[in-house]
C-alpha cells in the first residue's frame, strides 16, 4: 500500500512549522507543533499532517498567542520626540505584542476622517505589528466619526470624560450620549469626572507626586463610571472603561447588569505598583492618569480581573521623555511606557504563582479580540492569524536601558529582575523579533473590527 505524500502547505514559500513548543490549551500545557501557511495557523498537532517550507525549533519554549494591546499612545504626528509609529511598534514586537490600538491625543488630535486616514498611511511600511487607530470624541464630531465605523484600521471612538494629556474632552452627559447614540462599535472611555477633577485641583495642594491620587481621587473615577454605565444602558451601546484603578469602580462594574455591554480594562502598573511606595521610589515616573492608588485598590483589581469583572489588560503605553518627567510635580506630564514590559511582567507573575499562562492568554489576546471583535486575532487556533510569541519561562534577567525600544528610553520597571521573557515574536507567520533583535522590514497591517455581537443584557 502506498501512503499519499503530504502536500506542501499551499504554495506559500514562507510556510513554517514551529516544532517542539509547549502550547497553552485551555488550562494545560501540551507539546504541539504549529503549522503556518499564508499567515494563518493551519494545524496544531503532536505531529503535523502537512509539510512546510521552513522549520523553527521551539523546544523548551512556550507558545502564547501574540498579545493585543487596546490602549497605547504612539505620539505620531506631532510628539515624535517621545515616540513614533516605528519605535512604538518596535517596543510592541520586542514585548510579544502583535496588535495595538492607538490613541487619538496626538498633535493634531485624531478627530476627523482625514486625520485618521493620515495615521493609517503613516503606519503602512513603518509599523512592525498590526494596528488600528481610535478617533477622539469632541462636542460636535459624532456624525464625522460614525462615517469611520467598519473601516479597516479603525478602532472606534475614544472619549475623555476628564482632561488628561492633550486637549480632548467631552465632560457632559449630553456630549457622551451623542457619541453613544451614533454608531455601533465599542466606545473606549477615560472615565474621570471633569467637574470633580477641577474642584480637587483648586483645593488639594500639589507639592509632590504622592499628592496625585488625592488630586484625582476615586470619587472622580466612580462619578464618571456611574454616569457612563447609566448612559450605556440608556443607549445600549457597548463601552469599554479604560484603566480602572479602584475597588469602587470594580464594584460598579460587578453590579452592572450588562457585563458584555460594559467591559473593563486594567493596566499592569495598576496591578503591580501601589502608593505610597511607588511615589517614594519612582517619583514623577509613577505619575499617570488615573493614578496608581493604595495597596487595597491594587489587590481589588487582581480580584476583579480573576473573577471576570475586569475583562482584559491594556498598558496605556504613554511615553514621555525623562526631561519632561523631571519637571517638578504637578508640571510633569502623566503617563509611563508599557508595551515592551507587559508580557515579561505577566510571565514573572505566573512564575510567582499569581496567575496562570491560560489567564495571560485570556486577558491579553482572547478577551481583547472578543470584546472588540478583531478579525483573525485572539488565539492559537486553526484559521486565525499566526501571531505567536515563543517564551522562555526559565530566563531570568533585568530590563536594562539598552534593551528599551521606546524612544523615551526608560521604564518604571528598569532594573527589576523578571523571570520569563519572549524569545521570538511572529506576526502572521513572519518572525519580527528573535533573540533580542528586531527582524526584517516592518510588516504591520491595519486590522478590521467586526460588527459587535448583538448585545444581551445580563452576564
Ligand atoms: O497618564 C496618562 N497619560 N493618562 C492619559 O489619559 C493620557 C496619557 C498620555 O497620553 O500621556
Amino acid at each position: 500500500m502506498t501512503m499519499p505524500t503530504p502536500a506542501l502547505s499551499g504554495a506559500d514559500p514562507h510556510s513554517l512549522a514551529i516544532v517542539g513548543a509547549q502550547v497553552v490549551v485551555l488550562d494545560e500545557l501540551r507539546q504541539l507543533d504549529i503549522g503556518i501557511a499564508d499567515g494563518v495557523v493551519q494545524e496544531l498537532a503532536p505531529t503535523l499532517q502537512q509539510t512546510y517550507a521552513r522549520t523553527l525549533n521551539a523546544r523548551g519554549l512556550v507558545a502564547l498567542p501574540g498579545l493585543v494591546d487596546t490602549q497605547v499612545h504612539l505620539r505620531e504626528p506631532g510628539l515624535e520626540h517621545k515616540e513614533d509609529l516605528a519605535t512604538g511598534t518596535n517596543a510592541a514586537a520586542a514585548g510579544g505584542v502583535t496588535t495595538v490600538f492607538e490613541m487619538p491625543n496626538t498633535r493634531p488630535p485624531t478627530t476627523d476622517q482625514a486625520a485618521w486616514q493620515d495615521k493609517v498611511q503613516r503606519a503602512l511600511g513603518r509599523a512592525r505589528v498590526d494596528f488600528a487607530f481610535y478617533a477622539g470624541a469632541t462636542a460636535d464630531n459624532a456624525d464625522e466619526l460614525r462615517g469611520l465605523e467598519g473601516r479597516t484600521g479603525y478602532a472606534g471612538t475614544k472619549i475623555f470624560m476628564g482632561s488628561s494629556t492633550g486637549t480632548l474632552l467631552v465632560p457632559d452627559d449630553a456630549g457622551v450620549r451623542a457619541h453613544l447614540r451614533s454608531g455601533r462599535m465599542r466606545v473606549a472611555v477615560h472615565a474621570e469626572d471633569e467637574q470633580r477633577l477641577r474642584q480637587l485641583q483648586r483645593t488639594v495642594p500639589a507639592t509632590r507626586p504622592h499628592d496625585h491620587p488625592d488630586r484625582r481621587d476615586t470619587l472622580a473615577a466612580t462619578t464618571a463610571v456611574r454616569r457612563l454605565l447609566d448612559l450605556c444602558i440608556e443607549t445600549m451601546r457597548p463601552v469599554h472603561v479604560l484603566h480602572v484603578t479602584s475597588a469602587d469602580e470594580c464594584e460598579l462594574l460587578r453590579q452592572h447588569p450588562g457585563r458584555r455591554l460594559a467591559t473593563g480594562e486594567v493596566t499592569p502598573q495598576h496591578l503591580l505598583l501601589s502608593a505610597p511606595e511607588c511615589y517614594d521610589r519612582l517619583g514623577n515616573l509613577a505619575v499617570m492618569n488615573p493614578p496608581i492608588r493604595s495597596e487595597d485598590h491594587r489587590l481589588a483589581l487582581w480580584a476583579a480581573l480573576r473573577d471576570g469583572t475586569l475583562t482584559l489588560i491594556g498598558t496605556d503605553h504613554a511615553p514621555h521623555t525623562m526631561a519632561e518627567k523631571a519637571r517638578p510635580y504637578p508640571d510633569c506630564p502623566s503617563g509611563m511606557p508599557g508595551l515592551q514590559t507587559l508580557l515579561p511582567l505577566l510571565l514573572d507573575q505566573a512564575a510567582r504563582g499569581n496567575c496562570s499562562l491560560a489567564e495571560i492568554a485570556r486577558w491579553t489576546a482572547q478577551r481583547p479580540a472578543q470584546a472588540f471583535q478583531i478579525q483573525g486575532k485572539g488565539g492559537l487556533v486553526p484559521g486565525l492569524d499566526a501571531d505567536v510569541v515563543l517564551c522562555d519561562l526559565g530566563a531570568e534577567a533585568a530590563l536594562t536601558p539598552e534593551r528599551v525600544q521606546s524612544r523615551c528610553g526608560w521604564s518604571p520597571f528598569l532594573g527589576q529582575r523578571l523571570r520569563g521573557w519572549p524569545v521570538y515574536t511572529l506576526l502572521r507567520g513572519q518572525i519580527v523579533f528573535a533573540e533580542g533583535q528586531l527582524v526584517g522590514a516592518p510588516l504591520g497591517r491595519p486590522v478590521k473590527l467586526g460588527k459587535p455581537l448583538p448585545i444581551m443584557p445580563g452576564r
